[in-house]
């Protein structure tokens, strides 16, 4: 059996010493060489002499004044926190509300939109006739007439042999169907095809009378017509809203009325006196 030397030993032994991280015992110069990469690998030389930190920059005024004024105290954090949601409980307590839109003037201005096209925004006329400045009223002195008109549009009128609408008497001339530029008004309730309701024209026509028209709700010629069927307090407008009348049927039903409606109907018919 072959003796392995002693310096062979030590030579392996000093090896594995170093690569576990170690520092060799013994003084073989191989050895010493490894140890030496691996140290100085592991950790860079310092440098000679260590440069002391310069000294802090002192605070300029406005830190310096942040650092020492008076900070809001931990414990009135909570109220302050609380202040947005007063901030909006605020704002909500002293804007206006918003009424909701109903009654017959209401519902009459949303409707008009579908009328503006022919009639004008302000019912100054265009496809179809002026409103505006008492035209309107002129021709229909009566809202029922107006709202038997709406009603059925011009062509039933026609079909009818009827060769008038509203007031034969009126003052500048009697309107006949189709008169105004051989234009038509077209239909509005549903017997006649067209696509609104009772409640919905009567608020059209309040809407064209009281806003559109000229006619003075406080005036002694427009109060009580205004009162009973325009005003939010119109039962027959409530109860057409309901559904519980209908052009045909609210004359005799509202008989008892102080100012009693005369028909309206949806039958082209000539207008009352
Ligand atoms: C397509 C156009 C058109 C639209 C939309 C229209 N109208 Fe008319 N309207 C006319 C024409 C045209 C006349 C004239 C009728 C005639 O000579 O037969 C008229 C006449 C009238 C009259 C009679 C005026 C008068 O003094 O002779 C009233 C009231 C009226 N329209 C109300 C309405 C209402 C309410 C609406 C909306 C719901 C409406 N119109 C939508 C074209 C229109």
């Amino acid at each position: 059996m072959t003796e392995v030397p002693d310096y062979l030993l030590k030579r392996s032994k000093d090896r594995r010493t170093v690569l576990e991280g170690g520092t060799p015992t013994g003084d073989a110069p191989a050895s010493k060489e490894v140890a030496k990469a691996a140290t100085s690998s592991a950790a860079p030389a310092l440098p000679a002499e260590v440069a002391p930190p310069p000294p802090p920059k002192p605070d300029p005024a406005y830190v310096v004044a942040a650092k020492t004024r008076k900070k809001i105290p931990y414990w009135a954090m909570a109220t302050l926190s609380l202040l947005p949601v007063w901030a909006f409980m605020y704002l909500l307590a002293v804007s206006p509300q918003e009424r909701e839109a109903s009654g017959p003037m209401a519902v009459g201005e949303a409707a008009y939109s579908a009328c503006a096209s022919c009639h004008g925004a302000a019912g100054q006329g265009g496809a179809g006739r002026v409103l505006h400045e008492g035209e309107v009223l002129k021709t229909f002195p009566h809202i029922e007439d107006m709202l038997n008109f709406v009603y059925t549009g011009s062509q039933p009128f026609v079909s009818a042999g009827l060769v008038v609408y509203g007031d034969p008497s009126r003052e500048g001339g009697a309107h006949a169907p189709l008169s105004y530029n051989g234009n038509a008004m077209p239909s509005q309730g549903e017997k006649w095809g067209g696509g609104l309701t009772d409640y919905e024209i009567l608020g059209v026509v309040c809407h064209e009378r009281y806003a559109i028209g000229g006619a003075d709700p406080k005036s002694e010629q427009w109060a009580a017509e205004y009162a009973t069927w325009c005003s939010e307090d119109s039962e027959i407008f409530a109860a057409l809203e309901a559904g519980t009348v209908n052009f045909d049927t609210l004359a005799e039903t509202f008989k008892m009325l102080e100012t009693a409606p005369r028909p309206v109907g949806t039958e082209p018919r000539p207008a009352g006196k």
